[in-house]
């Protein structure tokens, strides 16, 4: 192999190994944040607090309100995640993991516990 060529093939290895791994963590060794899951995915359209994001399409639930979301069991928000409302909100189908689901649920929940009103809102997104 000439010293150029070889040169060239170090690059490219390099660059492969460069490329960033982006997975969603999902094994009990890294904590999943529904806080985390839930700004990267749903806060365009749902807002930080639930109320509604800049991307809202006409319809989006406020999943701050109590009455509302009281109707909703736990199965039926993972359900709404999994498969979406079509036409307007997306299905995530495969995105989450079984254990990221039941957080991400879990922290959609929270948003709608009921607070004193005078309490400040929820911090954003944790990290
Ligand atoms: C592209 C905008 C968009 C994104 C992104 C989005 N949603 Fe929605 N979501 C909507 C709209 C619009 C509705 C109301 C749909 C309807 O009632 O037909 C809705 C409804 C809901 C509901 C109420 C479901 C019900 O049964 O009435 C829940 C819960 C919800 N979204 C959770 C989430 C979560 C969690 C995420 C992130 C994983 C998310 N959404 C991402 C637009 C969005």
């Amino acid at each position: 192999m000439t010293a150029p060529l070889r040169t060239i093939v170090l690059l490219g290895l390099g660059a492969l190994l460069a490329i960033p791994a982006c997975k969603e963590p999902t094994g009990p060794e890294r904590e999943i944040s529904g806080a985390r899951l839930y700004a990267q995915n749903c806060a365009r359209c749902h807002g930080l607090d639930g109320k509604g994001g800049a991307e809202a399409p006409p319809g989006t639930r406020d999943l701050s309100d109590p009455g509302y979301m009281s109707m909703l069991t736990d199965e039926r928000i993972r359900n709404t995640i999994r498969m979406g409302k079509p036409p307007t909100m997306p299905a995530f189908g495969r995105q989450f993991a079984e254990p990221s689901l039941k957080v991400l649920a879990a922290y959609v929940r929270q948003l709608s516990a009921t607070k004193p009103a005078s309490a400040p809102a929820p911090a954003a997104a944790g990290e």
